[in-house]
């Protein structure tokens, strides 16, 4: 049957290349389409270097044409993809090798920096470009998904895993091997840090310039830069007959394969650093976990979960809408928390304690936040809604309560049912045998090959890179944030050019600007450190940016991630910065104006660091990033830039100075940056509203110079009035005084949270007197 269909495929992709014969020179003037030669062979005939059917239409790759699977090792531009039949691939005269589209219309499919003066499908499965008898171009320097003997995987360079078997485009794992010598795997939906990694080997002490080998007795190895052997990956049985490689398959797990001379046999997995095939972290996405009831890793749905996309069962789970929310004929709901034993999810609790089992479920029923329970060793975890990483474990990891919402009535019930449905579905198809859901496979992408023939496809035109950032689709964890992605050019016409410059701050310099022919204005951020390294990780702290919204927040709309560019895109606010409406303005904000200012910071600030998903440290808070809008109403700006709040609270953040008169005294001290350095800075942004005057005055008399230490001096001498420019409640001004002293005290621990200061200034709590035996505040 699976024969029927395969030999179909070749008929119908291959019809025309049937009779052709390879030749492994490939002249100037030579060209592919698939409609009339499909590929080049190598020498001996064992790689064909062309278009192979993929999607309905064509893709540009190497495989192995000698035996039936005709197992595809390297694709072109692999996420732009398929090609329409009537594109043409051209070695030009001039030397330029391009994919050519019906129109004429050419796409350079090199970086070469030289013409060719020819090329070559060699019989190692390197297909190269020569300008006379130089190399100037291989796809060995550009690999995909896998490497093949005598190609090795060098420093700085990566595999990146397809999306499935039969969707070539960028998916979710990578092996990279990182400049320090370290081989490691990651996934690529969340940002590349070490705990993150699920495997490694360890070799970040061996110096740089380390590659990973494989040689053709299918030994694993890894070299250093002076070509020593530092240590083998695997121990090779029996050289493979005919053809060995390595591939970071689909589900993140990387796999040697051999192949025997038999062009009917199949690919034998020989050799792989997973001996589970749920290993790969995140495998399932968000709130699924992963199973292997049978050989094969099955992702699955925690009880009152479904899949988010059910014909793809590897982006996550989410709470069955008709479970959740609905609400019997009387109208009550009833939280329920069902129990899942053996699966181990990331340990991201808001709360543990030490409970029993029972006291545990108690506790997380009558605790509205709590939304799942890990429970182990008399430990209750309290985690909140996504959790991560699933996977069942054989030994014991506890307990997993998850609450469900169920309509009164008809509770047991339902759960009984679910549990019964939960997805079972398999995603993964066995790797050594044809399974039936290959059969589907096959018969599907015959369909849309035969769809083809009949379709109009429309070539997009993409330029042509290796490292493109993948689709967003790919990112299965992160949720759909309405931010617009902006290229470079884009921004350039927004701005004008980026000519009419609106501040500078400690991040990037701002440009006005504006989007919809002028109709709506933008402020467009150009950073100048680059916040965070890889291409995820900052679209990742885009999302969590973006992700925030309140009302004292400045909007992020989108961003630019361009080559070496990286720009946010704000709202515009037309009364300009806190510092310029203090300072500048003709007319000073009133007192009742002040106080709300400062009650709009400090709810602003709450927000981000008890109540928005990803808490958020600002580190970097004055009055230059604090913006007002058309109605006076203070939004803080540049949050997230530093970095996002560690889940320990407490992890040092180096690399980042906040501003003259504002840090907090932690941060000269080195020690570990919390909450509270926000807490400080807002301290000294709130005596610089009730004062209407800068932090730092150099022109005031000495004692008055520094602000935080004039006002502690007029405070403890009951001198307040001193402080301010006009009349105003000395009551009330005693009372802001107050709040600022607590918020600058020097021991972080001393500070009130927040949440504190916010009902201080509100009025709704008592304000105790600030401790007093204080040293100066000297910075
Ligand atoms: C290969 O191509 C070169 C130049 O295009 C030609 O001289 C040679 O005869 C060809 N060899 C075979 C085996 O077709
Ligand atoms: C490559 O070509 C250059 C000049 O075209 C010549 O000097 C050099 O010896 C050649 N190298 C080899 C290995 O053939
Ligand atoms: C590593 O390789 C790069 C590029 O080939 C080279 O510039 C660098 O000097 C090498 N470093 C070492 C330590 O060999
Ligand atoms: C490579 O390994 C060899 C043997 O361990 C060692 O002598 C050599 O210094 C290493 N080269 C580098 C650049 O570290
Ligand atoms: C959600 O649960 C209901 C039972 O309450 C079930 O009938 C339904 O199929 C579930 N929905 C999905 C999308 O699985
Ligand atoms: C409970 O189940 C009954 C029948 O099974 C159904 O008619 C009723 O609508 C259900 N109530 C809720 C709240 O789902
Ligand atoms: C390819 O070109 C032919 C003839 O120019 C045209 O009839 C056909 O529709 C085109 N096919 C596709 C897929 O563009």
């Amino acid at each position: 049957m699976v024969a029927i269909f395969l030999s179909l495929l070749l008929i119908t992709g291959f019809s025309a290349a049937i009779t052709q014969q390879g030749n492994s020179t490939i002249s100037l003037g030579s060209s592919l389409s698939p409609n009339t030669k499909p590929y080049w062979l190598s020498g001996s005939g064992q790689f064909a270097f062309g278009f192979y059917p993929y999607d309905g239409g064509f893709a540009i790759g190497i495989w192995l044409e000698k035996i039936r699977q005709k197992t595809v090792v390297w694709t072109a531009n692999r996420d732009d993809l398929p090609l329409s039949r009537n594109v043409t691939l051209l070695l030009t005269n001039d030397g330029r090798f391009v994919l050519q589209d019906e129109q004429g219309q050419q796409i350079a499919l090199t970086n070469a920096q030289q013409p060719a003066s020819s090329a070559s499908m060699l019989d190692t499965g390197n297909f190269v470009l020569y300008n006379s008898n130089l190399t100037i171009w291989e796809t060995f320097d550009a690999p995909t998904d896998t490497i093949l003997p005598g190609q090795p995987l060098l420093a700085g360079n990566e595999l990146a895993s397809s999306i499935s078997e039969t969707n070539h485009a960028t998916g979710n794992f990578r092996l990279t091997m990182q400049r320090d010598g370290n081989l490691v795997q990651y996934p690529s939906y969340i940002p590349r840090k070490s705990q993150y990694a699920y495997w490694s080997t360890g070799t970040y002490t061996v110096g740089d310039n380390v590659s990973l080998n494989l040689n053709r007795n299918g030994r694993l190895f890894l070299l250093n830069s002076t070509g020593f052997n530092i240590g083998d990956l695997n121990k090779p049985g029996n050289p493979p007959s005919y053809q060995s490689r390595l591939t970071l398959d689909f589900d993140g797990i990387l796999r040697l394969y051999s192949h025997s001379l038999s062009q009917d046999d199949d690919w034998s997995a020989e050799w792989s650093p997973s001996n589970n095939d749920c290993d790969a972290i995140g495998l399932c996405g968000i709130n699924a976990y992963c199973t292997i009831p049978e050989k094969k890793a099955v992702c699955t749905c925690p009880p009152g979960f479904d899949f988010l996309d059910r014909g793809q069962h590897n982006l996550g789970c989410r709470r069955n809408s008709s479970t959740v929310g609905c609400t019997s004929k009387n109208g009550e709901t009833v939280d329920v928390l069902q129990e899942l034993e053996r699966v181990e999810w990331e340990d991201n609790p808001y709360s543990i304690l030490s409970l029993s089992k029972t006291e545990c479920r108690e506790n997380c029923l009558k605790d509205s936040e709590c939304e799942a329970a890990l429970f182990k060793d008399q430990e209750c975890r309290k985690q909140k809604f996504p959790l991560r990483f699933g996977t069942e474990r054989q030994d014991n990891s506890g307990t997993t309560m998850i609450k469900v919402r169920f309509g009164s009535s008809n509770t047991t019930q339902v759960s009984k049912e679910r549990k019964k449905q939960q997805g079972m579905g398999v995603i993964f198809g066995s790797f050594a045998l044809l399974g039936f859901a290959r059969i589907v496979l096959a018969i599907l992408v015959f369909a849309l090959i035969v769809l083809a023939f009949s379709a109009f496809l429309i070539f997009r035109y993409r330029l042509w890179s290796y490292k493109k950032v993948p689709y967003e689709v790919n990112e299965g964890l992160v949720e759909d944030v309405p931010l617009r992605a902006f290229t470079y050019s884009q921004l350039e016409v927004a701005t004008n050019g980026f000519v009419e410059q609106l501040g500078r701050g400690s991040f990037g310099t701002v440009f006005k600007g504006a989007l919809h022919n002028g109709q709506r204005k933008i402020a467009v951020k150009r950073l100048e450190k680059v916040v965070a390294e890889g291409d995820v990780e900052f679209r990742n702290e885009m999302r969590s940016i973006g992700r925030t919204n309140h009302r004292n927040l400045v909007q992020l709309l989108g961003y630019c991630h361009d080559g070496f560019n990286r720009l946010l895109v704000y709202e515009y606010m037309s009364n300009g910065t806190l510092s310029d409406y203090l300072f500048k303005s003709q007319i000073k904000p009133n007192w009742e104006e002040r106080i709300k200012i400062s009650l709009n910071i400090a709810r602003g600030i709450l927000y981000l660091h008890e109540e928005c998903k990803t808490h958020i440290i600002h580190c970097d808070l004055n009055p230059n990033n604090i913006l007002m809008d058309e109605q006076g109403c203070a939004k803080i700006a540049d949050f997230g830039l530093a970095k996002l709040l560690m889940p320990d609270h407490s992890k040092t953040l180096t690399g980042i100075r906040g501003t003259r008169g504002y840090v907090a005294p932690e941060w000269l001290k080195n020690l570990p940056i919390t909450v509270k350095a926000d807490v400080y800075s807002f301290g000294v942004v709130l005596l610089v509203i009730i004062c209407c005057r800068r932090s730092i005055d150099v022109n005031a008399p000495e004692e008055e110079a520094v602000l935080v230490n004039w006002v502690y001096d007029c405070f403890k001498a009951n001198e307040v009035s001193k402080l301010v420019p006009e009349e105003v409640d000395q009551q009330s001004l005693e009372r802001m005084i107050r709040i600022g002293l607590w918020c600058i005290e020097e021991d972080p621990a001393a500070r009130p949270p927040i949440k504190k200061v916010v009902q201080m200034l509100e009025g709704t709590i008592e304000i105790p007197e600030p401790p007093c035996a204080q040293a100066s505040f000297q910075h």
